[in-house]
């Protein structure tokens, strides 16, 4: 082989695998129930983000949203992990219009340098998890919170923080939407097979990542119709910042942008220290999700509530909850 055919061929050994790299820090990411509703098919110069509809949740998100919105987290912390190896990468969100489960294509574009930004975003999306549990008697400061709010400016979404009027009214909404889900036995089921003792392997919320009592919370947290093993301290929390995710229209390709906003968010805040809980309960009742549109003001369309807590170092980590394996989620061609 001559010098730059065995060059060449290094070099596409060294896309492949920062391309595989990719898919598999991807499978780090958050997603409504743990539903991981992504499959990337891989080849050697291109990555694809399909959206599988066998793991999405047909009661709960009949328009998929939830399942979108976490497909472009995966998509961020896929972008990250190219990154981190130094790519510079050309991204096309919904390429093919033909085929709207076709989320984003990746290829890669040019050697860059790596940043420790990128390094450092690479090494969190392995400790971010969701954290439950009420947060500890500890303002939270506000440098912190508009710290990730610029980290969601940057990816073209926005956070609005509540004010504490707002915040009973996410309260009153809450209660409202987990109220009329609980009611619809389809819902109960749906809620019960990925969160239940049935739970799918490698997917769903097991009970070690659930309170072990109802939380004393403003806002309630979900309800998932039964206590697991998380020990929950009995206090009443009040230190909590809510805040909601918005973005300029509705639409998958919306939800997908949102979903690298959410990524971006979350892995700031870990860094920061700061503990972050998705709820959806009121984006997936339209009536209420109307609620939290008129709480924006005409700022955008809401996406995601999510609340920030000053994490608490004396607690014991959350368990992490399980993932699927790579083989299931990464077609090789
Ligand atoms: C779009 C979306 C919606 C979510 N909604 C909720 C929610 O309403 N309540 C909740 O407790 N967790 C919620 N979560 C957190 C997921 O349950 C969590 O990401 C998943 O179980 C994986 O766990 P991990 O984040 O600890 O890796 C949501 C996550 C996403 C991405």
């Amino acid at each position: 082989m001559s010098p730059n055919a065995s060059i060449r061929a290094a070099d596409s050994r060294a896309e492949a695998r920062a391309l595989s790299a990719a898919a598999t820090t991807a499978g780090h990411a958050p997603s409504i129930h743990n539903t991981q509703p992504w499959r990337w098919r891989l080849s050697s110069d291109e990555l694809d983000l399909y959206l599988d509809r066998s793991r999405a949740l047909d009661v709960t998100d009949p328009d998929s949203r939830l399942a979108i919105l976490s497909c472009g987290a995966a998509l961020h912390h896929a972008l990250i992990s190219l990154a981190a190896d130094g790519w510079h990468t050309i991204l096309a969100r919904m390429p093919d219009p033909a085929h709207p489960d076709h989320l984003a294509q990746l290829r890669l574009d040019h050697r860059i340098p790596v940043t420790p930004d990128a390094r450092r975003h690479r090494q969190t999306i392995k400790l971010r998890h969701t954290d439950r549990r009420p947060a500890p008697s500890t303002p939270l400061d506000t440098g912190r919170l508009h710290a990730v709010g610029a980290a969601v400016e940057s990816t073209g979404a926005g956070l609005h923080l509540l004010r504490p009027d707002q915040v009973y009214d996410l309260a009153a909404a809450a209660d409202h939407a987990q109220r009329a889900e609980a009611e619809d036995l389809a819902w109960q089921a749906e809620l019960h097979y990925w969160t239940g003792g049935t739970r799918p392997l490698g997917s769903g919320i097991p009970d070690t990542a659930i309170p072990d009592r109802a939380t004393q919370t403003t806002v309630p947290g979900r309800d998932f119709g039964h206590h697991g093993d998380l020990p929950v301290s009995a206090e009443h929390q009040n230190d909590a910042a809510f805040a909601i995710l918005y973005g300029p229209g509705v639409g998958e390709v919306d939800w997908l942008r949102a979903g690298e906003a959410l990524s971006a968010a979350w892995l700031t805040a870990t860094e920061l220290g700061l503990s972050v809980l998705p709820l959806s309960a009121t984006i997936e009742v339209a009536v209420t999700r109307e609620r939290m549109r008129s709480l924006l003001s005409g700022l955008g369309r809401p996406h995601l509530v999510l609340r920030f807590t000053t994490g608490d170092p004396a607690a014991t980590a959350t368990p992490h909850t399980p993932r699927l394996p790579t083989d299931q989620i990464i077609e090789r061609f």
